[in-house]
């Protein structure tokens, strides 16, 4: 990993917010940006301006970071996420991590949309991520090891926290939206999954797929972040539903209950801020 790109694409940060402590990072996913409504906004910063991270080149993912607070959490929004399938590398993808974590940030909350392979896991639902499996092929902590990322051999025996977690639950109580649990595979994408590769990963313990969120999650992770996910549950996995997917109308189902998540992360902040 080019950490000096990194080091780079913090010191644009710095200039464009030179007095930002953000406590809270927030990576919105597929579908999940009318969230970023929640937050009173003290700055915008366009992806394209830092080094390192680069416009997404994902239709549904806009590619600005944002500068604002909900319920007095300072936080950094990051209106869209980079991929690995988008062939840039791993420093647009790690950069988010590496931003917080040199901000000063203790904590980071990562949103997706995905497919459900378990039966409960329907379109529309809302599913906290307890853990996952790391199906990509590829691992962003490959390479000469750097202490920055913490240990050589990270441990993720609890890689999503458990408080963040049961603050996550109380904050859908407060809504009346209960909200699923489950284990979320990623695989590399871009292509979806054959039903073959949904059966096969239904049977090693996945309860939902997707293309993301995993590299973010274990790297914030072994740098000592505390990190909670959410996937909205956008269609039923590949073989399972009636028809092929088709990336607008995923991206289209997340847009449609944007109300619900951008209250759902309203009661998480005042959650997280208590
Ligand atoms: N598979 C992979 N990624 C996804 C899906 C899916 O079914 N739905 C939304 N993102």
């Amino acid at each position: 990993m080019n950490l000096a790109m990194l080091a780079q694409g913090t010191q644009a940060v710095r200039t464009a917010f030179p007095t930002a402590k953000p406590v809270v990072g927030l990576i919105l996913g597929s579908g999940w940006r009318a969230t970023a409504t929640a937050f009173e906004m003290q700055g915008r910063l366009d992806y394209r301006a830092i080094p390192g991270l680069g416009r997404p080149t994902v239709a549904g993912h806009d590619g600005a970071l944002l500068w604002g607070t909900c319920s007095g959490l300072e936080t950094f929004v990051f209106l869209g996420r980079r991929h690995w399938y988008e062939g840039a590398g791993w420093e647009s993808v790690a950069f988010p991590i590496y931003l917080l974590k040199t901000f000063g940030a203790s904590l980071v909350v990562l949103t997706n949309a995905a497919g459900g392979i378990r039966a409960d896991l329907t379109p529309g639902t809302l599913m906290v991520i307890d853990d996952h499996i790391n199906a990509m092929g590829a691992h962003l902590l490959v390479g000469p090891h750097d202490a920055c990322w913490g240990a050589r051999f990270p441990d993720l025996t609890q890689v999503y926290d458990a408080d963040l977690r049961r603050r996550m639950d109380r904050a859908a109580e407060c809504l009346g939206h209960p909200l699923a649990h489950g284990v979320y595979l990623a695989t590399s994408g871009p292509t979806y999954e054959t039903p073959a590769e949904i059966r096969a990963f239904r049977a090693w313990g996945a309860d939902a797929v997707g293309m993301s969120t995993v590299p973010e999650a274990l790297l914030a992770h072994a740098a000592g972040l505390r990190v909670g996910a959410l996937s909205f549950i956008a269609n039923r996995a590949a073989g399972l539903g009636n028809r092929p997917l088709v990336h607008e109308e995923i991206t289209a189902a997340a847009y449609s209950a944007a109300p619900v998540m951008s209250r759902l992360l309203q009661e998480l902040w005042k959650e997280l801020a208590k």
